[in-house]
């Protein structure tokens, strides 16, 4: 990311102790470095230690301040609580979370086993969850204030054909958003949303548009005529996170160039005139980027 423009004075950020989770890869990691950069301390977690530590050397290195990476897999809670455990050691309690992490990949519905549709709701559902849960009861019973922030989509306010258990658990989240921003406002946290258009990133190209597929029509259709740049949305995280926005609480924004309003935002005009053979090739594709991730999941 250009961090020449980010709109935010140098220090904004310092005393601040924010997790993003997946926050070694894509957009977390673009939000990472802001966070870092204006100040914060900031704890990044995935399930590949070895993105992670990539992402630190990385950033340490242009930024210095301090980042640490923690592999978990976000949808065992277990591994969430011991996770916190060593932050809360590490300096005491988190006054953010960026519920970053994400799995998706397009797929007619009839073709998703079980298997299939818990991949990605154990991950973005599920596991966005968890990591609120363990976190907001530590804030709660130590009387801290702090601001959740959450990754979503539009599909949030109008589903999306052939990314269904996305747009069903994405739309969790905001409900979750919404509920706690009322239930947990008295305590002094607070629980937003950003709903990104297309920022494209290695993950998401991979099983979003795997091979180029729907080609970039959704940029065309989108009254600006191209993609977000990452600066834009690192700006509108930044804002949310920062000392300053605290009377913001339970709102969903997206950033998507007006994507939503003038197309949708979603696959389907992309997507539904695909026949058998392209999506089994579409399929295949997907699959071998899922292989080459958890083959570094074990390094
Ligand atoms: C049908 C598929 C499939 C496909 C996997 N599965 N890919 N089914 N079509 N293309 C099925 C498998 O067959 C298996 O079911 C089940 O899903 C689990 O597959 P695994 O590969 O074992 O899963 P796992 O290793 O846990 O990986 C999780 C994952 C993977 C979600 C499938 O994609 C992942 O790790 N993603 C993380 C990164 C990511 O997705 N980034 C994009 C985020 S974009 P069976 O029945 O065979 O056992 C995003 C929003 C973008 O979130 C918004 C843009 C506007």
């Amino acid at each position: 990311m250009d961090v020449s423009k980010l709109m935010f004075r140098e220090g904004l950020m310092a005393g601040q102790r924010i997790l993003v989770t997946g926050g070694g890869t894509g957009l977390g990691r673009e939000m990472s470095e802001a966070f870092l950069k204006l100040g914060a301390t900031v704890y990044i977690c995935g399930r590949r230690q070895c993105k992670l530590d990539e992402t630190v050397a990385e950033l340490t290195a242009l930024h210095g301040g301090k980042i640490v990476g923690h592999a978990c897999d976000i949808r065992d809670p277990e591994a969430i609580h011991a996770m916190v455990d060593t932050i809360w050691a590490d300096g005491g309690a988190l006054t953010g979370v960026v519920n970053n992490a994400a799995g998706n990949f397009i797929s007619r519905t009839e073709d998703l086993s079980v298997n299939g549709f818990n991949a990605i709701a154990d991950i973005v559902m599920r596991g966005t969850f968890y990591v609120t849960l363990d976190i907001g009861k530590r804030l709660i019973a130590e009387k801290k204030k702090a601001s959740f922030l959450s990754i979503l989509t539009t599909w949030v306010w109008s589903g999306s054909a052939f990314v269904v258990p996305s747009a069903m658990s994405k739309t969790a989240i905001n409900a979750m958003t919404q509920s706690l921003a009322t239930e947990w406002g008295r305590y002094g946290l607070r629980f937003n949303a950003i709903a990104p258009g297309l920022f494209p990133t290695k993950g998401m190209s991979a099983r979003l548009h795997p091979g180029g597929a729907g080609g970039n029509s959704g940029n065309n259709l989108n009254p600006m005529g191209r993609a977000g740049e990452m600066h834009e949305l690192a700006n509108l995280a930044v804002f949310l996170m920062a000392p300053g926005a605290e009377y913001v609480n339970g709102q969903t924004i997206a950033i998507d160039g007006a994507g939503f309003q003038a197309n949708g935002g979603t696959f389907y005009p992309m997507l539904h005139a695909l026949g058998d053979a392209e999506w089994e090739q579409l399929r295949a594709m997907i699959k071998g980027t899922n292989e080459k991730d958890k083959a570094e999941r074990s390094v």
